[in-house]
């Protein structure tokens, strides 16, 4: 049984989950709660190796299921070395995108449907968040806001795909409504961060961490 809290941020790329996790961490230190802070996909030395050709724009002629089984390869060592060890330890473990990341680009996004659902419940091997947030953006919105030089080979695809993307987001959400918390990233940055910070600092007194 794990005895820690598992948060993960997701949203379309450019909807600003970078800003509000250097806050959580802020929020973490300042109330000296041991936090793991990490991200997918990488988060270990495998993971990071993966996350080089996952991402690599060079890598174009990638097959749709051979990138949903790296993001998932990545995912499998994570939990295992990092993420389910640090629950046990009773920490606190913070994720830049999981799972659902995978559903929503993979099954939603290149069309794989529910294979890539099946595929990642073997990887997390039952470690699901307690909490997910999901940084509701249009997807123009949050492209308009990253460069076209720094975009890596998901964030280069068309607005379509990540129009596809965002209403797979919208479907998950709903289908798990009790651990996902929708929050409008359109507005400020500070007003974000109150609304965040808050619904965490509720669910860890729940939990008696803090
Ligand atoms: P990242 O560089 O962390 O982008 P961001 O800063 O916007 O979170 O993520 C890399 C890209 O990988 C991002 O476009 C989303 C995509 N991705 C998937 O397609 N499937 C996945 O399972 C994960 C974890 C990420």
């Amino acid at each position: 049984m794990k005895k820690g809290f598992f948060i993960t941020l997701e949203g379309p790329d450019g909807s600003g989950k970078s800003t509000q996790i250097e806050y959580l961490r802020r929020f973490f230190e300042e109330n000296e709660i041991e936090c793991v802070f990490t991200r997918e996909p990488g988060g270990t030395h495998i993971g990071e190796e993966l996350r080089k050709i996952i991402l690599d724009k060079s890598n174009s002629e990638m097959c749709d299921m051979a990138e949903a089984l790296l993001y998932a390869a990545s995912r499998a060592q994570h939990v295992e070395e990092l993420i389910k060890p640090a629950l046990m330890e009773g920490k606190v473990v913070v994720c830049d995108r999981f799972i659902d990341s995978s559903i929503a680009y993979q099954g939603y996004g290149r069309n794989l449907g529910d294979s890539v659902r099946v595929i990642n419940e073997y990887a997390v091997a039952g470690c699901m968040p307690d909490v997910t947030f999901l940084m509701e953006l249009p997807p123009a919105v949050g492209k308009s806001r990253i460069s076209e030089d720094s975009q890596d080979r998901l964030e280069m695809e068309k607005i379509e795909f990540h129009n596809r993307v965002y209403e797979g987001y919208l479907n998950i959400a709903n289908h798990y409504a009790d651990r996902f918390v929708c929050v409008d990233a359109s507005r400020d940055k500070e007003v974000i961060r109150q609304d965040l910070i808050g619904t965490v600092a509720e669910a860890l007194a729940n939990r008696g961490i803090m």
